[in-house]
């Protein structure tokens, strides 16, 4: 006989097993919802950020300057025309406008974007026929475009140093070159050069120049390292501030990095002679006689006149020894 509790402990077991049998699917499609909306709300936070990010980064990218531009002369002599051509090649805006300025590809791929330097001159393409002294100075000087907002990619920190005099023949010289109908594309930042500008890893010009600080006039023109330190501006934007070279901040993938050009005597150009360095520079030859890769712009300025390359050669040795990298 079975007593009467056994048969309430039996029902109660079997009651208790359809229960949890009952439950366990819901159970299961509860956990896979909340699964759900945990992942759901992790992925929309993603875009979010991601959607922030791109936002930020393009607010940073649309941002207007407003800077005061001050008036410099544009000398007509020919003396001051063939002193902004030489500049013109030798510290790199032929390099990224072309020889002609009639506008040139820097680099084109999904990740960084679309670069190219535009025609500067007045043909089809080029500059606007309102284009003033003023504003090639906002450009050059603060690295701020006519519609006020920031040049991107224009290394306009290293320029911000020529002086009044050189500035004025450089723009001269550019006024004066013929004009080219070429049209290029306009400049438009890959996702990653976005975030490179949002995370300062790409310095953008305008906002680490100091607008209000007009520079100081240049030293005298002499085989002296005051005056290469003048011409040696040019090179920090690749190889540093510190001349230690390492990964081009902003460049294309392909790039080699820059090579430390400190007085480092391993890893540097410590322990090269002057006329290794001249070499060098006007031939893209190391003195193991391997070829120095043309990212480097070495057919320009290898063209500076020797009191300039021997007042940078002069100025580099004064450079204390980094290991590379250290920028
Ligand atoms: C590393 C490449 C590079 C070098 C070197 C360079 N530029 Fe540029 N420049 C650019 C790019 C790219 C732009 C377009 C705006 C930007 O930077 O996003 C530009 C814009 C300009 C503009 C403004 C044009 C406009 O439409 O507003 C002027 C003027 C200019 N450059 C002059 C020069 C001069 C003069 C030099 C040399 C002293 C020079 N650049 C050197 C890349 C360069
Ligand atoms: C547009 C970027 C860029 C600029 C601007 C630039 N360099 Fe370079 N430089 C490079 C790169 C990249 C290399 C390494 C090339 C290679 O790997 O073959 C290099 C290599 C060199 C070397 C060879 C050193 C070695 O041991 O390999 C010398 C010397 C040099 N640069 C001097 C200069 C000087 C001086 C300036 C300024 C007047 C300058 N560079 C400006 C990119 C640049």
């Amino acid at each position: 006989m079975v007593s009467k509790s056994e048969i309430v402990k039996c029902n109660f077991k079997l009651s208790m097993y359809n229960q949890q049998n009952e439950e366990s699917e819901p159970y299961m499609k509860k956990a896979f919802k909340w699964i759900g909306i945990i992942l759901g709300a992790l992925v929309l936070l993603l875009v979010l950020g991601i959607g922030g990010m791109f936002m930020a980064a393009n607010g940073k990218i649309k941002k207007t300057y407003e800077v005061a531009v001050k008036p410099i002369a544009i000398p007509t002599d020919s003396a001051s025309l063939s002193r902004g051509e030489h500049l013109a090649l030798t510290r790199g805006c032929m390099e990224c406008h072309g020889a002609d300025f009639e506008g040139k590809l820097i680099m084109d791929n999904p990740a960084m974007g679309t670069w190219y330097g535009p025609n500067l001159t007045k043909g089809n393409g080029g500059l606007p026929a309102d284009y003033s002294t003023e504003d090639f100075v906002r450009a050059i000087r603060h690295g701020v475009g006519k519609d006020n907002q920031a040049l991107l990619f224009m290394p306009s920190e290293e320029y911000h140093w020529l002086d009044d005099a050189d500035l004025g023949s450089l723009i001269a010289y550019i006024q004066s070159v013929p004009s080219v109908d070429s049209t290029v594309p306009k400049v438009k930042p890959g996702p990653v050069s976005k975030m490179l500008f949002l995370s300062g890893q790409i310095p953008v010009s305008a906002d680490i120049i100091d607008h209000n600080t007009p520079p100081p006039p240049a030293p005298e023109y002499a085989i002296s390292s005051e005056y290469g330190r003048y011409i040696a501006v040019t090179c920090t934007g690749c190889h540093g501030p510190g001349f230690s070279g390492g990964k081009i901040p902003g460049g294309d993938p392909s790039w080699p990095p820059a090579t430390n050009i400190s007085s480092h005597k391993e890893e540097g150009i410590g322990s090269w002679s002057e006329e290794e360095f001249l070499t060098a520079m006007h031939f893209g030859m190391r003195p193991d006689e391997s070829s120095i890769d043309p990212v480097m712009p070495w057919p320009m300025f290898g063209q500076m006149t020797d009191i300039e390359l021997k007042a940078l050669w002069m100025y580099l040795k004064t450079v204390p020894p980094k290991p590379t990298g250290n920028r």
